[in-house]
């Protein structure tokens, strides 16, 4: 059986599914971020040992400022309350973006669980945050060219596995499977080095419904289809 070790999710259809209700888009986010959750304990249980997930795209900027406020406000309160359960449950937290563009209660925040959960061992989880697809690969362009000049290496050095070490995600492996919700067939500019050769897989499903159940089926068919490549 394949085994998949990094999942990451575009949690998408959180405005959606607030609207659809009569509630605001930010109540969609809120749904979302409990919808987050269940993700959480499903993929403890079926022992997946990185979740990557997109909480605010580097294109998210541009959505009404309530709507952003809400967003960056967000991991404020929400890692506040369950940090003590992610010490309990061992789960490690990274965060994955260009977090010095923050306001900085909120990079504050994020930075506090990354390192009070440092030592943790169990899932990790990887909230992408102000992260663009884009913006990774030319911040770690950037870098390289920074440390070429600086004659702290060889431009001939520069292969795939040392250009990794640029990246954002430096620390992870590629996501094994990439997971969109909300009807949408796009990557939408994530990890667009890291997913080169992941499965992909869409679901009609607005974020806050998907659950336990619809990340099983997921993972189901895309072991079925590599299971088929197998054979042929
Ligand atoms: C996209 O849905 C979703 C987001 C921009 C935010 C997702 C964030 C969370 C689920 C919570 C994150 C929580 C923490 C603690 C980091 P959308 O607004 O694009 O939905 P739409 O396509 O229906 O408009």
């Amino acid at each position: 059986m394949l085994n998949l070790k990094h999942i990451a999710i575009i949690m998408d259809g959180n405005g959606r599914w607030g609207k659809e209700r009569g509630l605001t888009r930010s109540q969609g986010h809120y749904a979302g971020a409990q919808a987050m959750e269940k993700i959480i304990d499903a993929s403890i249980e079926m022992d997946i040992k990185i979740l990557t997930l997109y909480a605010f795209s580097s294109e998210n900027w541009s959505r009404p400022k309530d709507e952003v406020n809400y967003l960056m406000n967000l991991p404020v309160k929400y890692l506040k309350q369950k940090l003590p359960e992610f010490m309990r449950r061992n789960i490690k937290i990274l965060v994955t973006g260009n977090t010095e563009a923050l306001p900085e209660s909120t990079s504050k925040a994020l930075q506090k669980s990354v390192m009070e959960t440092e030592n943790n061992n169990g899932l990790i989880v990887n909230f992408a945050f102000n992260y663009g697809g884009r913006d990774d690969i030319l911040q770690a362009v950037q870098k390289v060219i920074y440390d070429v000049q600086k004659n702290n290496m060889e431009l001939d050095q520069v292969d795939e596995a040392l250009f990794q070490q640029y990246l954002y995600t430096k620390e992870l492996p590629d996501p094994d499977l990439v997971i969109r919700t909300g009807g949408e067939k796009r990557i939408s500019n994530f990890l667009l080095w890291q997913c080169s050769l992941s499965e992909l897989y869409f679901s009609d499903v607005y974020f806050p419904d998907f659950n336990e159940e619809l990340l099983k089926r997921a993972v189901r068919e895309v072991q079925e289809r590599k299971s088929v490549h197998h054979i042929s």
